[in-house]
């Protein structure tokens, strides 16, 4: 018998995120595409924007206008809109309660509507931060599955809180105040505008800091993520960087280490907690290189014990499973399909 097939529908399918969407859908056996939303070319077939669909039949299909979108019938919805615009954007297609919505934003990702406001914005609906999910997929599937709202964990947050949330979890290993992240992402990170600090030729053949120690936005998820693993407050000293490299993250993570903690430790609960997962590996010896998870759902790292620190290094593909890849993975859980459909 066939496997039914699921229709789903791109909001704002002309950013990084939402061409990313594009690309593994291409690959997905069970998604097909219903829609793809942009109001700035809606009419217009998807080579428009993306030239190298040319020849492809995805390339003749048209965007269409989020009105119109709205009376497409659909199991499933990725939004790839800009927070703010998204909340707002989404609301008619919550309100329907027709489809799973993997929202890529900051929109649906915390639980507090007050760290919400004071981060970005005053929330349209602070009653749906409740009802969704933070999807952090090996850490929260239990709650993805059959879950109809869910936020996309941020990227940064994702390269750092796949490594640390299990150790928090555990209690005894690893001391949940004065962690320090330091991560470096590739400019695609900053979505498809350039501005001046993104700018080819500020990029290329530099590296710098930006937003250092407390100012950058995704704060408030890994902050609120961390105390929720701990079960206390947790405190952590986060600063990006901007690679001159198109994709990729690479964090390096210290952590103080609990009296009486221990690599030996630290690796079994990390093991026990990924072994089997097929997007996440901790190395046995080693340091990843953002390369090796580059265009893949991957997120790889190594981990050793010095100076009474715990250093971790973590490497994702900001645009994968610091974004598209996690949300298709969202997807396949809350649609109970295959987790692995359509990534690599
Ligand atoms: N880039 C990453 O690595 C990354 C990682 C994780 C999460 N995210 C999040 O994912 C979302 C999309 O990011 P991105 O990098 O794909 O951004 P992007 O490249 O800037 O694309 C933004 C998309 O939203 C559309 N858009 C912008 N303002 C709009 C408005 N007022 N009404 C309707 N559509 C609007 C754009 O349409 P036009 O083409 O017409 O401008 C475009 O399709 C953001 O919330 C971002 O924070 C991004």
């Amino acid at each position: 018998m066939e496997q039914k097939k699921y229709r789903i529908g791109i909001l704002g399918a002309t950013g990084y995120t939402g061409a990313e969407i594009l690309r593994l859908m291409a690959r997905h056996p069970l998604f097909e595409l219903a829609f793809a939303s942009s109001e700035r070319l809606a009419g217009q077939p998807l080579t428009a924007e993306f030239p190298k669909l040319t020849g492809l039949p995805v390339g003749e299909t048209r965007f269409i206008g989020l009105q119109d979108a709205l009376s497409v019938p659909v199991d499933g919805i990725f939004s790839c809109l800009p927070h703010a615009t998204a909340a707002e954007q989404l609301l008619p297609f919550v309100d329907k309660g027709e489809a799973v919505i993997v929202d890529l934003s900051a929109d649906f990702r915390l639980d507090s509507a007050e760290l919400y406001e004071k981060w970005y914005c005053k929330h349209p609906r602070p009653e749906l931060l409740a009802k969704s999910v933070y999807g952090l997929c090996e850490l929260y599937r239990d709650q993805v599955k059959g879950c109809r709202l869910i936020g996309n964990p941020g990227c940064y947050p994702t390269s750092i809180l796949l490594p640390l949330l299990p150790l928090l979890r555990a209690g005894r290993l690893v001391e949940p105040r004065g962690i320090i992240a330091d991560s470096k992402s590739g400019t695609s990170g900053a979505g498809k505008k350039a501005t001046e600090t993104t700018h080819f030729i500020n990029v290329h053949d530099d590296f710098s800091a930006y937003k250092v120690a407390d100012c950058h936005r995704h704060l408030s998820e890994i902050g609120e993520q961390l105390s929720k693993a701990a079960g206390t407050e947790a405190s952590i000293l986060f600063t990006p960087h901007l690679l001159p490299v198109a994709r990729g993250i690479l964090s390096t993570i210290y952590a103080d280490l609990k009296p009486g903690a221990g690599e030996a430790e630290i690796r079994t609960c990390l093991k026990a907690q990924y072994d089997g997962e097929p997007f996440v590996t901790l190395l046995d010896e080693g340091f990843p290189k953002l390369g090796w998870v580059r265009m893949t759902n991957r997120c790889v790292f190594g981990l050793k014990v010095a100076a009474g620190k715990l250093v971790v290094v973590s490497v994702i593909d900001n645009l994968t499973k610091g974004a598209s890849g996690q949300a298709m993975q969202n997807m396949n859980i809350a649609l109970g399909v295959e987790e692995t459909l359509g990534l690599l």
